[in-house]
């Protein structure tokens, strides 16, 4: 398989569709058995572009913004969006809200890429610590830990209405500029 060649920048509010596009078929192809078919066949690219496009131009409301991967021949790829830690954070300052690599395009680098991007966001905002919420049966778990992540808390919550137990992960100290530029080289190499 061809190495990519992937950079992360901020989303535009013109990046909304590629965005939604990409949280629709992560949703559909990630939680497939979890909520049901009904559910994630109604997802709605024009609901959820709109959406998109609302949340970018609410960038920095929050310390927040969102990220894109993009590939140098097949455009976005994934995203991320963050901002301060909701609730309480459980000790936390900044929160990782979403992050998502398009299906077609996993294990590639662009989850790594993105949060090594999220990160040196959060440095720029002094933010000095994250958490991130996964739900406690996917595979996400995995990729968190292997970033760092320390299982901090779990919790359950409603997902499209089913109730679903999450478990969230923190990393107290966020990697310094070295060892982030070292996630990030990673990335290039895989
Ligand atoms: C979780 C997700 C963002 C990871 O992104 P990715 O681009 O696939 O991950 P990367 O290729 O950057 O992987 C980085 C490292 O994480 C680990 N990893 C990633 N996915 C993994 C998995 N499914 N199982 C075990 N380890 C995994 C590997 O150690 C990998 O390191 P390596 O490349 O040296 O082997 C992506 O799989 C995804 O979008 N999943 C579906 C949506 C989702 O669950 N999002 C999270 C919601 S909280």
């Amino acid at each position: 398989m061809d190495d990519l060649a992937l950079s992360v920048r901020t989303a535009r509010p013109e990046d909304a569709a590629d965005l939604a596009r990409i949280y629709i078929e992560s949703w559909q192809d990630t939680y497939a058995g979890v909520i049901s078919h009904t559910l994630l066949g109604a997802m709605s690219l024009r609901a959820h572009t709109a959406r998109w496009q609302a949340t970018i131009k609410r960038t920095d409301r929050n310390s927040g913004a969102v990220l894109v991967a993009e590939e140098a021949r097949f455009g976005a790829i994934g995203l991320c969006s963050f901002g301060k830690a909701r609730d309480n954070g459980a000790g936390y300052d900044g929160e990782i809200y979403t992050l998502y690599v398009d299906p077609a395009f996993l294990g590639r680098g662009a989850g790594r890429a993105l949060l090594a991007g999220g990160f040196d966001a959060f440095k720029e905002r002094k933010l000095r610590s994250c958490l991130v919420w996964a739900h406690a049966r996917n595979n996400a778990c995995f990729f968190y830990e292997a970033m760092g992540g320390r299982r901090v808390a779990t919790r359950t919550t409603r997902l499209m209405g089913e109730l679903t137990p999450e478990v969230g992960f923190g990393w107290k100290r966020l990697a310094t500029g070295k060892q982030t530029r070292t996630l990030q080289s990673r990335s290039d190499q895989s």
